[in-house]
């Protein structure tokens, strides 16, 4: 068997461009699927989403993602990449599918498994040869044996198919570069000819400089959460030290430069802000905890990371408070500048700014947001409060701004014009993007994350 294994292996994967189906076309496999491609292999993405296919077919990409459109038209271009809503299909055509779809946080903040699953279930309907089933998704620690296990329940021989962990270390915004150029690549597999093909897969990478991990399935899909839950823990430390600094006079970015040239630290995921969000920091946090506590292990500093950043995300409404003298913000009109959870992306998914925006509501405040590119997205939560086609717009006769994302153009705002427009001079900067001088010197009323109170 092992032999027919091989020889299937070589017949199939000796050509070096491997074919390729990714099933999910969200953030991740949006990314990884022309990435791919990008290395050689022939790549068809497929999703149950007909009319999204329909788009991509006619190069309209669904998510902002800086550089995505050019490596989705250059690998459509040289016949490397392909669209597909028929899912049946593309895993036939394909000896490798990977598995890119949403796995949500449950009520309960265990991974929701129920979009695995129902791959699994076509994959098992469409079985015309030997798979390689690679999971992209990031899912709890076991997933790759309880999918082995379920695929043989429904009648599939084991001998048919191997899986393998590959969880993406992506971030949004800069996905494309972290596909590209990633600084490792974790391949988790029980079988060597999985893992062979996997490291043929990535040539290309390699070759560049990514550095290969091979290990097992459980420790792969364990890799993943730690290092998320470790980043997210390092954004909340550093986010309770912007406190510190607050009540103390002591500068956080000082600090935080300080720590990051010891080596042990790195200066990476030190920059204070109102908290961490996204799809992945607080879901895969809270997985980890639910996967812990299945064992009977607790995790308190992954817990205490979360408790921080759920009491990091309202600072900024402490902190108008404060410096508008009010404890109520009832009737007052407050600017929003930023609702994505971070630059560079539409995605606003455990944003802060939802944090923020649902205390105002509460207080009765009026609210006026705007975001270059997640307003779409922010009205599906909030329809009701008043979107603006400018930064300038926002701002006009607002009684506070508060700056919840580090969009480059935020970064630009003309001070002395924006006090002239407000009806009170004040801000909240929550990702420490303006120039503390300027903001002096222009007569503001402000704060920022970590250098304290600034009443002129
Ligand atoms: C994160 C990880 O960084 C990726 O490696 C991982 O693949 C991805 O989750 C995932 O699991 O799919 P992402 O959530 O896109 O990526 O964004 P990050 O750049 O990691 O930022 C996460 C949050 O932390 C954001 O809200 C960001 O504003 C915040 N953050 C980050 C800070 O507040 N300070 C920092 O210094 C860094």
């Amino acid at each position: 068997m092992r032999y027919n294994f091989l020889l299937i292996t070589f017949c199939f994967f000796s050509l070096n461009a491997h074919n390729i189906a990714i099933i999910g076309t969200g953030y991740v496999g949006l990314v990884s699927g022309p990435g791919l491609a990008e290395f050689g292999n022939n790549v068809i993405c497929a999703d149950i989403d007909k009319e999204k296919i329909e788009r991509l077919k006619r190069g309209h990409i669904p998510i902002y993602e800086p550089g995505l459109d050019q490596l989705i038209q250059r690998n459509v271009k040289n016949g490397k990449l392909s669209f597909t809503h028929d899912v049946g299909q593309a895993i036939e055509d394909s000896d490798v599918i990977f598995i890119a779809v949403g796995t949500p946080m449950n009520e309960d903040g265990n991974a929701d498994l129920r979009y695995i699953k129902a791959v699994l279930k076509t994959i098992s309907e469409h079985m015309n040869g030997f798979k390689l089933i690679v999971i992209k998704s990031t899912v709890p620690v076991g997933t790759g044996k309880w999918a082995s296990d379920q695929l043989q329940k429904w009648g599939i021989n084991k001998q048919k198919f191997e899986m393998v962990s590959n969880p993406e270390f992506l971030r949004e915004g800069s996905s494309v570069n972290d596909f590209l150029r990633p600084d490792r690549i974790v391949i988790g597999t029980e079988s060597e000819e999985a893992n062979y093909i996997m490291n043929d897969i990535y040539a290309s990478a390699f070759k560049d400089g990514a550095l290969p991990l091979n290990t097992n399935i459980a420790t792969s899909e364990l890799i993943k959460y730690a290092s998320n839950a470790f980043l997210a823990a390092k954004v909340s430390f550093i986010n309770e030290i912007a406190n510190v600094c607050d009540a103390t006079g002591a500068h956080v970015h000082t600090v935080a430069q300080a720590m990051g040239m010891d080596h042990r630290i790195s200066k990476h995921f030190l920059k204070p802000g109102p908290g961490f969000g996204g799809s992945c920091f607080p879901k895969d946090s809270q997985a980890l905890i639910c996967i812990a506590q299945k064992k009977g292990i607790s995790l308190p500093v992954v817990q205490a990371s979360l408790i921080t950043n759920q009491l990091q995300k309202i600072k900024p409404i402490e902190k108008v408070k404060r410096l508008l003298d009010a404890t109520s913000l009832e009737n007052k009109t407050i600017a929003i500048l930023g609702l994505a959870f971070k630059a560079n992306t539409d995605d606003v998914r455990y944003s802060p700014s939802i944090d923020v925006i649902s205390v105002l509501q509460d207080e009765r405040a009026i609210i006026k947001a705007y975001d270059p590119q997640a307003m779409e997205n922010m009205q599906n939560i909030f329809p009701d409060i008043t979107y603006c086609l400018s930064p300038e717009q926002a701002i006009e006769n607002a009684d506070a701004v508060i700056i919840m994302t580090e969009w480059p153009e935020f970064e630009k705002l003309n001070l002395k014009k924006t006090k002239s427009h407000m009806r009170q001079p004040v801000i909240v900067d929550a990702r420490n993007l303006l120039d503390i001088q300027e903001l002096k010197k222009a007569g503001f009323h402000f704060a920022t994350m970590g250098n304290g109170m600034h009443m002129q």
